[in-house]
């Protein structure tokens, strides 16, 4: 299985000192960047787009992990692309063509993600899973930081850890809402490999303490 990366969630970052608190989720020892988008549409908030994640991309030499929670994503993906994304996440709710715009994500250069809302079961990516380099299951409803984690999406991780088996096991599995010191062993026990974590992260006292806290967590599951 793919290793455990831990994936700090900007949303609950300082937006006033951004760059700073970037750099500080970097030297706390965080693996990715997370970026959440939103346009008031797919979901209620509204957050940042191509602009902001291009000066955090600037800030940091992290992969940068880009979270679409917008309707047809597929006219903003070059632009996210061009602003620095390693990867692009998008959300099967919101996609008509869901296989062409997975497939736009790699033509563009980043590595492709699929993402599910609670509601939606994992065989929802059935066709597509081949196509993908990620997927992302989401562990509250999307749109807001600080929910609590849904427990019930525990038996489709373990389902797609199953699927993911299947095809080689490359897949990097990300869960994403809720997840803190108190959720974190769990999910990796289901199979996720990818912590996204927002108001648990930068809510913490000393970011390089709580990583070394959740590492100390997740190091007696890591493979040998
Ligand atoms: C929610 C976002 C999450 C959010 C997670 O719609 O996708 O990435 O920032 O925040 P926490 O970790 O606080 O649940
Ligand atoms: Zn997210």
């Amino acid at each position: 299985m793919s290793r455990f990366r831990i994936a700090p969630s900007i949303l609950s970052a300082d937006f006033g000192r951004l760059a700073e608190e970037v750099k500080a989720a970097e030297a706390a020892g965080a693996d990715w960047l997370h970026i959440d988008v939103m346009d008031g549409h797919f979901v209620p908030n509204l957050s940042l787009g191509p602009d902001v994640t291009a000066a955090i991309a600037r800030a940091t030499s992290l992969p940068v992990d880009v979270h679409l929670m917008i309707e047809e994503p597929e006219r903003y993906i070059e632009q996210f692309v061009g602003a620095g994304a390693a990867s692009i996440g998008v959300h099967v709710e919101a996609c008509t063509h869901l296989h062409r715009t997975l497939l736009q994500i790699r033509e563009a250069g980043a590595r492709p993600c699929v993402v599910l809302n609670p509601a939606t079961p994992a065989a929802a990516l059935d066709s597509v899973l081949p196509e993908v380099d990620q997927v992302l299951v989401m562990t509250v409803n999307p749109g807001f930081g600080g929910q609590s984690f849904i427990r019930n999406t525990l038996p489709k991780i373990r389902q797609l850890r199953r699927s993911a088996r299947q095809l080689g096991d490359s897949l990097d599995l990300v869960v994403d809402g809720g997840i803190g010191l108190d959720t974190v062993e769990e999910v990796a026990l289901a199979g996720a490999n990818v912590f996204v974590m927002g108001s648990a992260f930068f809510g913490s006292p000393n970011l390089k303490e709580f990583v070394q806290q959740v590492r100390a967590k997740l190091g007696p599951l890591e493979n040998p």
